[in-house]
């Protein structure tokens, strides 16, 4: 694997490939072995230019636990903001000997135009790019669904017969389109719930069925209610209902938490609008995913780091290099 782009043209061989992996990953860190060597000498770089909390965090955990140096780098703060481009910037940092560029960005596209314009050499992973994709989240939300489901060891497992419901501001949401691509190419149902005005126009060529009504939508018993973040910051306020009438319409509460068949997980990517998207009960009850997740991305992106900077899969590697 030379980038992790988008999970739109990811085989499910390669989606199948870093789930399993991720889990050799996590089988390490339960037994408390909290650092290999496998990436000794690599430097990843968190080129972020868009605020974040977990991806920044978990790529930089990532990265540590597989002892490769770590340059985090932030648009605040940097020369962007006296002008510099993206290719300058970046050129800067592959000068600086980067072997993996990890990018948060504003702009569609901007991971695919790093890994394909020959300014850099190093591998490229997409953390999320304005309203296009953002993989690794997708690959940690399948993993965390494929363990609640197929228990511990579920590896070489796709998603088939599972039903996961993706609500909220699906026209914003780069989690939802991520989702969308790698949860179908994994065999799992999707139906998207959302305002009128939230859904996006090309909704038609995806492989998903769309409701606007959640409360039919939870009717039909999924597995998974996905809640997606409220962009107030992308928000064209035509299109949104007041947040009293969203909440009321399409937050998730404690009553319809309950309506849910009782083996259904309850996800959100974060940060949460709390009140807003969904209740505090409905974030905070046993059913609810959502450390379970942040964990999760951990070693789902020490799988891709692996992936991309040391090649094969290891073959019970991780697991001889922890002896
Ligand atoms: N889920 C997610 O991308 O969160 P951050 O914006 O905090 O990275």
């Amino acid at each position: 694997m030379r980038h992790l782009l988008d999970t739109r043209t990811l085989a499910r061989e390669d989606a199948l490939r870093i789930l399993d992996v991720a889990e050799d990953m996590r089988d390490t860190q339960s037994r408390e072995i909290k650092k290999l060597p496998t990436l000794r000498g690599k430097t990843v770089v968190n080129l972020f230019f868009e605020d974040s909390t977990r991806t920044r965090i978990s790529f930089e955990a990532a990265a540590k636990r597989l002892s490769a140096d770590v340059i985090n780098f932030s648009a605040k703060g940097s020369s962007v903001s006296k002008g510099e481009s993206l290719q300058d910037t970046a050129q800067t940092l592959q000068a600086m000997g980067a072997d993996a560029v990890v990018i948060r960005h504003g702009a569609s596209g901007a991971p695919h135009t790093l890994a394909t314009s020959g300014w850099i050499s190093a591998g490229v992973l997409n953390a999320g790019d304005g309203t296009h994709e953002h993989p690794t989240q997708a690959l940690l939300d399948a993993f965390t669904i494929r363990k609640r489901f197929f228990g511990e060891d579920s590896r070489g497992r796709d998603l088939a017969g599972l039903h996961v419901a993706i609500v909220g501001d699906i026209l914003h949401s780069r989690v939802a389109r991520s989702n969308v691509w790698l949860l179908t190419t994994l065999g799992a149902t999707v139906t998207l719930v959302a305002p009128p005005t939230l859904v996006p126009q090309d909704v038609s060529a995806w492989p998903v069925t769309i409701a606007y009504d959640l409360d039919e939508a939870i009717a039909t018993a999924p597995d998974a209610v996905m809640m997606l973040r409220i962009q107030l910051e992308r928000m064209n306020a035509a299109y949104f209902p007041t947040e009293r009438e969203y909440s009321r319409r399409w937050g998730l509460d404690a009553a319809r938490v309950a309506a849910l068949p009782s083996a259904s997980i309850v996800m959100h990517p974060g940060p949460m609008n709390r009140g807003l998207e969904i209740s505090a009960d409905a974030a905070d009850s046993p059913r609810s995913t959502v450390l379970e997740q942040v964990a999760n991305g951990v070693s789902v992106r020490m799988a891709a780091l692996y992936l991309l900077l040391a090649g094969e899969r290891p073959t019970n590697h991780a697991q001889e290099e922890a002896r």
